[in-house]
């Protein structure tokens, strides 16, 4: 089975800040890859703009070298690499300032499709919003790209949004979450609206929890600075878990059309319940062997910001009235490992009786490393001896049900940028699930500030804190291995 990669129409793409981190180790690589897959083709500019001094021959250098450090394999494709290099160029621009304005307005091509990547820190959307419009850059032709931190609270995010809103229709602005290109985010709604088999179990009565889990092996490595001042709770539940929930959790839309879904996610996130002291437990990992500390790295020996926050919320809606969501996430933890587990109730009655034990169906969404979908059933144990019961898994992992080729998947970031282009928005946050993503994520740290409660100390390499797995404990429950 080959996949059929439909070529985009051709586009003009402008990076601002395309000299930086994501555009080295995401963006351009990721485009060089849909440019091997016969996604992007004919006449396409890529225009890197940044304050650095450098000329486009340079700059085709220093992309050749981000290729070759971020996909090896795929840069040894020397002639594919030699046009797609073509295809780029370089402008000096000053955000702030003058400098290289009117040299993107001459490069514009009316009859195109015209994205600009924002690529830089949120400071400068603003800016770069504003000059766009004064060069006449803003018209219906023309789209952006903002990457997050979308603000770092309710007020900063809609700020920025009033920023855009000036020189931008909400349907020209993509807000990234790059966890909704990963594939099996995706398969979520696939699993969900496109099987009769889940969808009639799906809510309170058949559900007994539903448990997402995103763990990561990495510290915050050299982002310290950024990270000190956001945390677990801003760098990741108020983007990527939230999404996450809002996929598994909302009504089926009418149309898998952009607006449709994000209604309904939308309603999601106004449906939490607030969360209570009792619902958030944070933590803070500590230093081991040659492993330097939270602290330690980020060079702030009082800091008291989370690397892992664990919490139980609850919808209020008639799906899920009863049915808590108990989602975690943090660094340093034992796996790379990122789940989201459906647990399905105990039958009703057993017919085996109390030795058969406690049994019951859980649906697990792998959502990396090892991408699949696993449905745990239970089944007699094999050989004589009575009727003993055991939970075997129905096992999809991509790789093997799709075979190693199609389950390659395109990285997040590949996949939505194509979107930008063709002009999906599905797979984007709209602005006002932003900034109430943001109004629930402020009072739950409020509602820690106001205690003044500290993280909990966690030893590298472990599941977290010791107050995480009591948070599930205390209702009779546990949490799923974090296991790759
Ligand atoms: C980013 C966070 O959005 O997602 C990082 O800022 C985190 O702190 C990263 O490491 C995780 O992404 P992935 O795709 O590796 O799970």
């Amino acid at each position: 089975m080959v996949s059929r990669v439909i070529p985009v129409d051709p586009f003009d793409l402008v990076i601002f800040g395309g000299t930086g981190d994501l555009a080295r180790r995401k963006i351009l690589p990721g485009l060089f890859r849909r440019y091997c897959a016969g996604q992007i083709e004919g006449d396409v500019r890529i225009t890197g703009a940044a304050r650095t001094e450098m000329d486009s021959e340079g700059y085709r250098e220093m992309v050749a070298e981000a290729i070759a450090e971020a996909d090896p394999q795929a840069a040894r494709q020397s002639e594919h690499l030699a046009a797609f290099l073509d295809m780029l160029g370089y402008v000096v621009v000053d955000a702030t300032g003058e400098a290289g304005w009117a040299e993107l307005a001459r490069l514009s091509r009316p009859d195109r499709i015209r994205a600009y990547y924002f690529s830089v820190a949120p400071s400068l959307f603003g800016p770069l919003a504003e000059r766009l419009h004064q060069h006449g850059l803003t018209d219906g032709a023309a789209r952006i790209v903002v990457e997050k931190p979308f603000g770092r609270d309710l007020a900063s995010a809609q700020e920025l949004n009033a920023v855009l809103a000036k020189h931008f229709h909400e349907n020209q602005i993509y807000r990234i979450d790059h966890y909704l290109g990963k594939e099996t985010v995706q398969n979520l709604m696939a699993i969900r609206f496109g099987n009769m088999l889940f969808e009639p179990l799906w809510n309170s009565q058949y559900v007994d929890h539903i448990q997402i889990t995103v763990a990561e092996v990495v510290g915050v490595g050299t982002r310290g600075d950024y990270y000190d001042r956001a945390g677990a709770m801003r760098d990741m539940m108020q983007n990527h878990l939230m999404q996450l929930l809002c996929l598994i959790a909302m009504e089926p839309p009418a149309k898998f059309n952009p607006d449709a879904v994000r209604d309904e996610k939308l309603k999601v996130i106004r449906a939490l319940d607030p969360v209570g002291p009792d619902d958030v437990v944070r933590g803070q990992y500590q230093g081991a062997r040659n492993r330097p500390g939270y602290r330690n790295q980020v060079g702030n020996r009082d800091s008291t910001t989370e690397s892992f926050v664990a919490l139980r919320a609850r919808i209020s809606n008639w799906r899920w009235a009863g049915t808590p969501f108990y989602l975690r996430t943090g660094k340093r933890l034992k796996e790379r490992a990122s789940e989201i587990a459906v647990v399905f109730k105990d039958a009703p009655h057993s017919i085996f009786g109390e030795e058969a034990g406690r049994h019951r169906n859980i649906l697990t969404i792998k959502l990396q490393p090892n991408e699949g979908i696993e449905l745990g059933v239970t089944i007699k144990e094999p050989g004589p001896g009575g009727m003993r019961l055991i939970d075997v898994p129905l096992d999809m992992t991509f790789a093997e049900a799709l075979g190693p080729e199609e389950a390659d998947f395109p990285d997040a970031y590949e996949r939505l940028i194509m979107d930008v282009i063709r002009g999906n928005q599905t797979l984007f946050m709209r602005g006002d699930e932003v900034e109430e993503a943001w109004a629930w994520t402020d009072a739950v740290i409020a509602g820690w500030e106001a205690r003044g409660d500290d993280p909990l100390p966690y030893d590298t390499g472990s599941s977290g804190p010791d107050d995480a797995l009591m948070l599930m404990h205390r209702d009779g429950r546990r949490w799923r291995e974090i296991k790759a």
